[in-house]
């Protein structure tokens, strides 16, 4: 049943041939290590389920926010392990995608013909940081405040265009509602964006390149 199933939307859409180009692909014998893409990847898609759950109660103003977060935690069926696994779900993904770039710089994979996956691969490390950096505002708590004053003034100290940056982080001279509802669109939706694009745009250039092989001695 599933196959005739298979067979007749296959003849309509042809997802066989996707099928196959993703998952029956031919890849060199290779090790663990080249599983931290993969593993970069599922936590990436653990962050934007989470997040888009946290986001039914969170709310990004300073009146709320600190509330929301502690309702979230205390209150919400299951809020605890949803925003736990955010939480700590950040945390890993930095370090996971730090671990698969190193893998890359060890095994020399950013060579040709894969310059553009590695481009691609330095972008999404900088997203992964706006992330961390936009997140850790939300909870709109002393840590959170201060961290972030702390962060946008560094952003402010280039000479001649740091009080520009600074203002525009901030919206404004000093942190306040503007701040949060700035880092809140940032992190909800021009970073995903960005996340969504270009992992799409890695994961093709991986299966079309293929992955490379262990460097041979002497190589
Ligand atoms: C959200 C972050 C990222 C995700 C989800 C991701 C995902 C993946 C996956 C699934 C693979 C194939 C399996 C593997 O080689 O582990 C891969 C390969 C690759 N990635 Fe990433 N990646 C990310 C970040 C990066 C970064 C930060 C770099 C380097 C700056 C990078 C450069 C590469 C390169 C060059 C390859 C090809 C490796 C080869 O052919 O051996 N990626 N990526």
């Amino acid at each position: 049943m599933t196959t005739r199933v298979g067979n007749w939307l296959d003849e309509r859409v042809g997802w066989r041939k996707v099928w196959d180009a993703i998952f029956l692909r031919k890849i060199p014998k290779v090790n663990w290590l080249f599983t931290l893409g993969s593993a970069s990847l599922f936590i990436a898609l653990n962050q934007i389920f989470t997040g888009i759950l946290l986001t039914i109660y969170y709310v990004p103003t300073p009146d709320h926010a600190y509330d929301s977060v502690q309702f979230i935690t205390t209150q919400v069926p299951a809020g605890w392990l949803i925003r736990g696994l955010h939480h700590y779900g950040a945390s890993a993904m930095v370090i996971l995608v730090v671990l698969h770039m190193l893998r890359v710089i060890f095994y020399g994979a950013y060579k040709y013909p894969r310059e553009v996956t590695w481009f691609s691969g330095v972008v999404l490390l900088l997203v992964t940081i706006g992330f961390g950096f936009t997140g850790y505002l939300l909870p709109w708590d002393q840590k959170a405040y201060w961290a972030t004053t702390v962060g946008t003034s560094i952003a402010g100290t280039p000479p001649l265009i740091g009080d520009f940056i600074l203002r525009i982080v901030r919206g404004g001279d000093e942190l306040s509602a503007v701040t949060l509802a700035r880092f809140f669109g940032v992190h909800v939706w021009v970073l995903p964006t960005i996340l969504l694009l270009l992992t799409a745009f890695h994961m093709y250039l991986v299966i079309r390149i293929g992955i490379s092989a262990i460097p041979k001695r002497g190589e």
